[in-house]
């Protein structure tokens, strides 16, 4: 059982389990905040880029609550403006930024050029229905697919709709070409997919389900990155296909098996090249379609464009969200020629692909084609993990591993210990450095893409800092 240590002042159910963006059961709260690095050794406030802070005094906490609904456990944190990977606080407190809007803001805050193509594309026009063609919009599919293994997009405005447009695409595919009556989609235990009703099923963590059912029927779930696990129940489901005909029970059959390059949520969990080539090859026996989500991984974040391409694999249908507009929200599903079965009518978003999000997209596209980026990445991702590797041999009693690409990463606590990563990342947070954590006992980095070697080397020391001094509480905690 964990103890209670000196930084849960908050609910210890939450610390227990763990946090992320999306996962609002599983916010892992700072209990608080040491005023030690209020002073500002920055003069990123003072660039002229930098918008003013509102006048408006932020709401308390109280008072916030009062008004949202209490989905997310907060951080008791109020951020009000930021630089590149730097943020700042309400009282003026400085955080180095590794969370990025958990993979989201790819260019950091305030980038002089996304501000200025948003604003221009704000000040020209900012949303037109999809009724027509849309200049910014038919720029960036054209980017998608010339960088991408996928012939057509469809645009929404997050990961789960992008997910949902998978799931529904590949259903209709089901019924339309495979001639399936119960088409069902193949997910991964531990996977995250969204919070929409057909996502959250897709997702195969219980925890986020309960409570929503009944849920939709269809889904089936594998043990990631294990092959004879999905092999059998493939074969379990489209098993029987002549004895079902002969009852005239309706035709049961695999639609789509929808994976995770590298799990986020689950606990940045890449996937192996067998178990992807194994994806890809029942894909090819049976018809189903191979279906990846990149809301966490894709556009640079892996150090290649899409998490997929370290695999060596093409999927049929991926999705995209997060940093596809660096912050600016956009969604997007992409697929082959072969399964672009949606006609007018079959699915739609009134602010999908719209020119204020494209115009984002855009610049991001732009970056990655011509800006270095991935070059950054790939760099910063080494370095960081060289950087673990030596905060592993320095805690060898509580770390267990770290693991990820490019700069999606996770340090592993070892789970014989007490130790939380959400008590490490609370310990982090009143150092000023942001991380989040992923489940129980991975602290996730995911920084912006243009993260520099010295905010590296910062993030590093300061993890070093936020180890020990967890340690620490939790030491103090057990004396007690
Ligand atoms: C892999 C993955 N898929 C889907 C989603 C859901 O995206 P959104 O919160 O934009 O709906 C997330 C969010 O964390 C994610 O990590």
């Amino acid at each position: 059982m964990v103890k209670q240590c000196a930084a849960a002042a908050v609910p210890l159910v939450l610390l227990l389990l763990g946090t992320g963006s999306s996962d609002a059961f599983t916010s892992s709260p700072v209990a608080h905040t040491s005023k030690q690095h209020r002073h500002s050794t920055l003069t990123m406030v003072a660039t002229p880029e930098a918008p003013q802070v509102s006048s408006a005094a932020p709401l308390t906490m109280d008072e916030y609550s009062k008004y949202v609904q209490t989905t997310y456990g907060r951080y008791p944190l109020t951020i009000v403006r930021g630089k590149g990977c730097h943020l700042v606080d309400k009282d003026g407190k400085e955080y180095l930024d590794m969370v990025a809007g958990i993979s989201t803001c790819a260019l950091g805050h305030a980038d002089p050029e996304l501000t200025s193509a948003v604003s221009a594309q704000m000040s020209r026009m900012h949303h037109i229905s999809n009724l027509y063609y849309i200049p910014e919009q038919g720029r960036l599919a054209k980017w998608l697919v010339e960088n991408s293994c996928a012939d057509r997009v469809f645009f929404c405005n997050s990961g789960a709709e992008a997910n949902e447009a998978q799931i529904k695409l590949a259903r209709k595919y089901a019924h339309t070409v495979l001639g399936l009556d119960l088409p069902v989609i193949i997910t991964a235990r531990q996977s995250f997919h969204g919070r929409t009703l057909a996502t959250v099923t897709a997702t195969g963590q219980p925890k986020y389900q309960k409570d929503f059912g009944p849920l939709p029927s269809g889904f089936e779930y594998v043990t990631y990155n294990d092959i004879d696990d999905l092999r059998a129940t493939v074969k379990r489901i489209n098993g029987r296909a002549k004895l079902r005909a002969l009852l005239g029970l309706p035709k049961r059959g695999v639609a789509g098996i929808l994976m995770e390059a590298l799990q986020g949520e689950g606990g940045i969990v890449p996937a192996t090249r067998e178990f992807f080539a194994a994806v890809r090859e029942i894909c090819n026996e049976t018809g189903a379609l191979m279906m990846c989500d990149e809301v966490q991984t894709g556009m640079g974040r892996t150090g290649t464009i899409w998490g997929f391409e370290n695999l060596g694999v093409e999927p049929d249908t991926f999705s995209s969200a997060k940093a596809l507009g660096a912050g600016v929200p956009i969604g997007a599903m992409m697929c082959k020629a072969k399964c672009d079965v949606f006609k007018p009518g079959d699915h739609a978003s009134t602010f999908g692909g719209n020119p204020l999000a494209c115009a984002a997209g855009l610049v991001i596209a732009n970056r990655i084609s011509s800006g270095g980026l991935l070059t950054n990445v790939k760099a910063r991702g080494e370095q960081l993990r060289a950087g673990l590797d030596r905060l592993l041999a320095k805690y060898p009693d509580h770390l267990k591993s770290k693991r990820g690409w490019g700069l999606i990463n996770g340090l592993v606590i070892k789970d014989e210990v007490e130790l939380l990563a959400g008590q490490v990342v609370a310990a982090a947070t009143d150092g000023g450095l942001l991380l989040v954590p992923a489940g129980l006992k991975v602290v996730r980095y995911v920084p912006p893409l243009t993260v520099s070697e010295a905010e590296i080397d910062d993030a590093l020391a300061k993890t070093d800092v936020a180890i020990a001094a967890a340690i620490a509480r939790l030491r103090e905690g057990a004396a007690k």
